[in-house]
């Protein structure tokens, strides 16, 4: 058996030195997932760290690491496995007088399998971290497919029987909760949701991937991304957006976060004309 993390303790400093600064929460479950064998999903608004938190884990574990991105129209041959059928063709043009029934054993063997990275995932003897991200983004059918994997880390190819993993993968779903997901995935699933960390993580996580920021600077910038957070916008700003920020502040060398300094590069945290005409108008009022 594999052990991904001896201890929530040990996730929190090994995905720290792989560049991911989890919270007590984040680090539990991901000690949990990898103990207990369970996939673990990961809910919460667009960047604040789900896709990254798979990424670390694989860093920190020296896993590799095997995505699945889902989207609408995510079917089965691009999830799971697909036959070569232009090699198969061959093959079978090839074999010329040989029977049918020799032809057929032929052409659905491993030689004549494509597989993709559920399938790819299952059977890889080395440790290995299978990312399925966006997975609110598919239809509810593939699912269904994701069940078997993710119940008995197996998948069943008809012509070739049963492929069980020989390791079993860390598996991490993420979504936005575009849409409910199935009871039958949650139910097998351990559950994290992520949302926009504290003032202070989001200063180190700043401050760790732009060091050459001001801790002066940081502070005010992590203060002005939590002030635009309370307004209603449609899209606020996420922990991207303030690294963003940093490095466009370092860039411009701007030594204070001012009102002007605000002004000038709030299209870096802001993308929609509509927020950054309400920031700047209840900005302004609250002084
Ligand atoms: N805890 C963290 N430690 C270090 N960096 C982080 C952390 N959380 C987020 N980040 C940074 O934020 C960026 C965005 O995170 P990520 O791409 O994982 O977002 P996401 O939640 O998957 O968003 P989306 O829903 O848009 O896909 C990452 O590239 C990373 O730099
Ligand atoms: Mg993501």
């Amino acid at each position: 058996m594999t052990t991904w993390f001896a201890s929530p303790a040990d996730a929190v400093d090994r995905l720290g030195t792989a560049g991911y600064l989890a919270d007590r929460a984040t680090a539990t479950t991901a000690f949990l997932a990898g103990s207990l064998e369970k996939p673990l999903l990961v809910e919460g608004p667009a960047g604040v760290g789900k896709t990254e938190l798979a990424k670390a884990v694989a860093r920190a574990t020296g896993a590799e690491l095997v995505r699945l991105q889902c989207y609408e129209g995510l079917d089965e041959a691009r999830a799971l496995y697909e036959w070569n059928y232009k090699k198969q063709l061959l093959r079978i043009q090839a074999s010329g007088e040989q029977e049918w029934d020799a032809t057929h054993d032929d052409i659905f063997t491993d030689e004549f399998l494509l597989t993709r990275p559920l399938l790819t995932a299952i059977r890889r003897e080395e440790p290995t971290v299978l990312l399925i991200d966006e997975v609110d983004k598919t239809d509810v059918e593939v699912e269904g497919l994701l069940l078997e994997v993710l119940s008995d880390f197996q998948v069943t190819i008809p012509e070739l029987g049963t492929v069980t993993a020989v390791r079993r993968p860390f598996v991490v779903l993420t979504s936005n909760a575009t849409r409910e997901l199935s009871e039958a995935v949650k139910r097998r699933c351990l559950f994290l949701h992520l949302d926009y960390p504290d003032a202070e993580r989001e200063r180190e996580i700043v401050s760790s991937q732009v060091p050459e920021l001001e801790d002066r600077l940081a502070e005010q910038l992590v203060a002005m991304v939590g002030r635009l957070r309370e307004l209603e916008l449609k899209k606020a700003p996420s922990i991207a957006e303030s690294v963003d920020w940093a490095r466009t502040l370092v860039a411009l060398e701007i030594r204070d976060l001012d009102d002007k300094a605000v002004d000038d590069t709030l299209g870096v945290v802001l993308k929609h004309a509509s927020d950054t005409d309400r920031a700047v108008r209840e900005l302004r009022l609250r002084k």
